[in-house]
């Protein structure tokens, strides 16, 4: 077996997209904006359909690994390597779910459903940094970006260290 699901790997690839959008444009612009600005309410509609959205396609995704075959673990000759590789792999998983349910968590506290998408007429609160899913979503968002960061770090050393090309496991193409 030389490559993933070729599910696995267009949800890889989507949620990669979707999941680096949400960190960005939620720490530089919906954070940045205060909860009385005209754009906050389009930026927290955005931000909470991608956040919601990532949320389903990743149960998919885990469903999907753990029901399909994929290929070997990778070894990179050095055991304490291969430990790091898999633990970081579900740390990522982890890190995402925890997302998803503190920014589900700060929504309900904060009664968004209704003020966002269901035509409440209510302000937004004055802030949601009372709320203890807000502290949470902002640190573990810390959290995921040294993930990822650690995810890439990962990528290069096989890419030019290891010089074995793993990343084509993670697109399509034959897989025997
Ligand atoms: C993987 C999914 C998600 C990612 C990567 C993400 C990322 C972020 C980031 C980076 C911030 C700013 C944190 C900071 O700078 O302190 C943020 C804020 C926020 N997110 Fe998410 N988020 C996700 C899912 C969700 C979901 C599912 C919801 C709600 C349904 C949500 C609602 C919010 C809210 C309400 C804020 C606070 C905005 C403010 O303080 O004005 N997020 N998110």
């Amino acid at each position: 077996m030389k490559r993933y699901h070729p599910l696995l790997v267009a949800l890889h690839w989507l949620l990669a997209l979707m999941i680096i959008v949400a960190l960005v444009m939620g720490s530089n612009v919906l954070a940045a904006l205060p909860n009385d600005h005209p754009d906050k309410m389009f930026s927290l509609r955005g931000h909470m359909l991608i956040g919601i959205t990532v949320g389903f396609l990743m149960i998919l995704r885990l469903v999907t690994r753990l029901r399909s075959t994929h290929p070997p673990k990778a070894d990179t000759g050095n055991g304490v390597l291969n430990l790091a590789g898999s633990a970081a792999h579900w740390v990522l998983y982890i890190l995402i779910f925890l997302m998803v349910a503190s920014g589900i968590g700060i929504s309900i506290g904060a009664g968004l459903p209704d003020i966002v998408f269901f035509g409440s007429d209510a302000p937004l609160p004055e802030s949601f940094d009372h709320l203890v899913p807000r502290t949470a979503h902002g640190v573990l968002s810390k959290l995921l970006m040294l993930t990822i960061l650690a995810h890439i770090a990962g990528w290069a050393y096989h890419q030019f260290n290891l010089k074995d090309g793993l990343i084509s496991r993670m697109w399509f193409g034959s897989r025997s």
